[in-house]
């Protein structure tokens, strides 16, 4: 049944007009230069990046400048393993396959890349890449996603020479299925970030996004690959705006008492407990 499914979806790949582009070898992105020595990490885990002309939203292609909330950190007081931007050696990449995300489907990527600049000398950047909630395939599932919607994130390494704290800065927001043009879900960016945390930290119940409150705290452990980690997710407030200026698909997000971003980011330390016993030291 997995497999009728699998190929179903990879027929729907192949004829779908909308998805013909996504498998041009021109779009595929190349992961980032691998680990940067020459870290300073502050106490919080990352630099502000308003304290040095960045900003906490990204700049998104074709919107007049408008952009998505950076709502989750990877703190840089996580383990090393976890801020290279592999896959391998427990990685970030393995990470999140543990979490349940997985690169976009077929390896390709529709659509031009977001823009941020997270004020550490590197200017306004591309993404480094993006991850799709995997419908628990992490081969296939992405695939899904990119047709029925949900969870999913770009991300940007804080690695520049005025700010090198190694974090990761993720925009996570809950879309919609592709034939509603992908549009951001009501409440989308809230609850893409809360749900990543709620996976990230094996919560057994969702987290309430309408009582998260500057220093609420989630903890848990999750695993991929023979790797362990133990996440602590520290929400903030006062580092993002909650403020609608600048933001992207703002009007659909929000409304009815509900802001369309709360202004709080999710910050999440993670270490290695336990690693395969081949790749014990
Ligand atoms: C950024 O991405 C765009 C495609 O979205 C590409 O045309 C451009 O060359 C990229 N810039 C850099 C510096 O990689
Ligand atoms: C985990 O993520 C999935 C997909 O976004 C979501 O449906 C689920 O509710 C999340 N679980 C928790 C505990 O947040
Ligand atoms: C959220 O807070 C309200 C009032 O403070 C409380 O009644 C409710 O049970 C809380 N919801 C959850 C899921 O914790
Ligand atoms: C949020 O809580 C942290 C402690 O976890 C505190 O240092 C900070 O000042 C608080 N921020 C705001 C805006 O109240
Ligand atoms: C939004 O942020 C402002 C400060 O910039 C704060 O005064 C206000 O309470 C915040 N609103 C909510 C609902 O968090």
């Amino acid at each position: 049944m997995a497999t009728s499914t699998t190929s179903s979806l990879f027929v729907l790949l192949l004829c779908a007009p909308a998805l013909s582009f996504a498998l041009d070898p021109h779009q595929v992105r190349t992961p980032s230069p691998l680990w940067r020595r020459g870290r300073s990490v502050p106490a919080a885990g990352f630099y502000n990046p308003h304290d040095s002309g960045g900003t906490m939203l990204t700049v998104a292609p074709n919107t007049g400048g408008l952009g998505e909330p950076l709502n989750v950190i990877v703190s840089g007081n996580s383990d090393e393993a976890v801020l290279a931007d592999v896959e391998d050696n427990g990685g970030f990449r393995n990470y999140f396959l543990a979490v349940g995300f997985a690169s976009e489907c077929l390896g390709q990527h529709a659509g031009d890349a977001q823009t941020a600049n997270l004020g550490d000398g590197h200017g306004t950047k591309n993404e480094t890449a993006e991850l799709r909630w995997d419908y628990g395939d992490p081969s296939l599932g992405t695939c899904q996603e990119t047709i029925k919607g949900g969870n999913h994130f770009r991300y940007w390494i804080q690695d520049g020479p005025n700010a090198n704290s190694g974090a990761f800065f993720l925009a996570t927001s809950y879309e919609l299925p592709i034939q509603r043009g992908h549009d951001i879900a009501f409440n989308g960016y809230n609850f893409g970030r809360d749900w990543l945390v709620g996976n990230a930290t094996a919560q057994s119940s969702l987290i309430p996004t309408g009582n998260v409150t500057n220093g609420t705290t989630y903890s848990g452990s999750i695993s991929y690959g023979g790797y362990t980690y133990h996440t602590d997710a520290l929400y903030l407030s006062g580092i993002a705006s909650n403020s609608t200026t600048g933001l992207n698909h703002a009007s659909s997000v929000g409304g009815d008492g509900v802001e369309a971003v709360d202004g709080l980011v999710a910050v999440l330390t993670i270490k290695v407990t336990a690693k395969p016993t081949a790749a014990a030291a």
